[in-house]
């Protein structure tokens, strides 16, 4: 099943496109803000885009399950205080101990880390950690098949976490109505058309039943297909199984438009999901991006650079991380105290 899947994948590899020159990628562009520029790194890291590609090319040949891991970071990462690699930060009240976030992928977190360690190597300790996210996800989204996205960069590292209550307030449940989903984006500042776009993102990786076994018991939701409920209650026999199901049955592992296609068909695995499609606002959006692939990828592109650039901190905001699981200040070590005591 997994080498089934990879197939596609690595075809897929072979033909991705050379990264565009910065000017075709302007020319191609969305504009600029919020102190966000497409030459950030250009004359302090110039082979910053090479390095995120061939690692990320790597990464995904290692583990397919990156992609999911790394969008779903960089989802919870943007959604709660912006994208400022706050959830990146472990410890005992750190985001990543909020339930929505104790089932982030440890392999992709660790991408992360390994990238900033190669960049720095490079460059020096220039590119934070919430720019290598954006760019490690957006490579990790063209690498398995969907979009080209272009964005801009220059965002710094947060000095703390968010609290766990800001996180539980700010991720959408799985059981949340359109009506809850739309309030959510709109406090963000996304629209209709971005909600359904950016749950696309639920064309590749994994829920765990307790997740969705609200649909199955104590009676299957009538909006789900009977055929495809019976199937997750082989996979979640009870509500509190640990089991996963993965969340686009056609191809797991792909990012493409399938999602909605599953979504028309009523196999749609959250409560989130399949109500795109029951709601007036949100259905002939699904029936859209379900009919055509190119449409769904553009406006993914669009939601993705304004989710990028939700609350960042710029210029002498924040600071570069050394390491993106602490901030800077949580120790020195010994070459950083010998240099700061020269
Ligand atoms: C619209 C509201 C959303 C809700 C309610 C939601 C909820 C969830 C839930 C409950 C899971 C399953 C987690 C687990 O059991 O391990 C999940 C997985 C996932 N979500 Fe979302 N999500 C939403 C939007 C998004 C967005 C905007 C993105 C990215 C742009 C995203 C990317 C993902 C990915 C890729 C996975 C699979 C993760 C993996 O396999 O490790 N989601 N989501």
């Amino acid at each position: 099943m997994q080498a089934m899947a990879l197939t596609p994948l690595l075809l897929l590899l072979c033909s991705i496109p050379f990264l565009p020159s910065i000017s075709e990628a302007q020319e191609m562009n969305v504009t600029e803000a919020n102190g966000l520029s497409f030459d950030f790194y250009k004359k302090t890291c110039p082979s910053l885009e090479s390095i995120v590609r061939s690692r990320m090319t790597a990464a995904l040949r290692s583990d397919i399950g990156n992609v999911a891991g790394l969008l779903r970071i960089f989802f919870h990462d943007c959604f709660v205080q912006g994208c400022d690699a706050s959830v990146l930060l472990t410890g005992s009240s750190s985001e990543q101990s909020a339930v929505p976030n104790q089932t982030l992928r440890p392999n992709a977190l660790a991408v992360i880390n390994d990238l900033r360690n190669l960049i720095e190597a490079k460059c020096g300790r220039v590119v934070s950690c919430a720019d290598i996210t954006v760019l490690a996800t957006r490579d990790a989204v063209l690498l398995s098949g969907g979009p080209q996205i272009n964005i801009p960069l220059g965002r710094r590292d947060s000095l703390k976490p968010a609290s766990v209550n800001t996180v539980n307030a700010n991720l959408p449940s799985p059981v949340s109505t359109v009506t809850d989903l739309l309030e959510a984006f709109k406090a963000n500042k996304l629209g209709p058309e971005d909600l359904v776009a950016l749950s696309g993102a639920h064309t590749v990786g994994v829920g765990h039943c307790n997740t969705f076994t609200n649909r199955l018991f104590p009676t299957v939701d009538p909006t789900m297909d009977p055929t495809f409920a019976k199937q997750l209650q082989k996979t979640c026999p009870t509500s509190g199984s640990p089991n996963t199901q993965v969340l686009d049955i056609q191809t797991p592992n792909i990012f493409d438009n399938k999602y909605y296609v599953n979504l028309v068909n009523r196999r749609g695995v959250f409560t989130s999901d399949q109500g795109l499609f029951g709601d007036s606002r949100t259905k002939p959006i699904v029936r859209r991006f379900a009919a055509d692939q190119q449409k769904f990828f553009t406006e993914f592109a669009n939601a993705m650079v304004k989710l990028s650039q939700l609350g960042v901190l710029t210029g002498s905001q924040g600071e570069i991380r050394k390491n993106c699981a602490k901030p800077n200040s949580a120790g020195l070590d010994l070459l950083d105290y010998l240099l700061a005591t020269e």
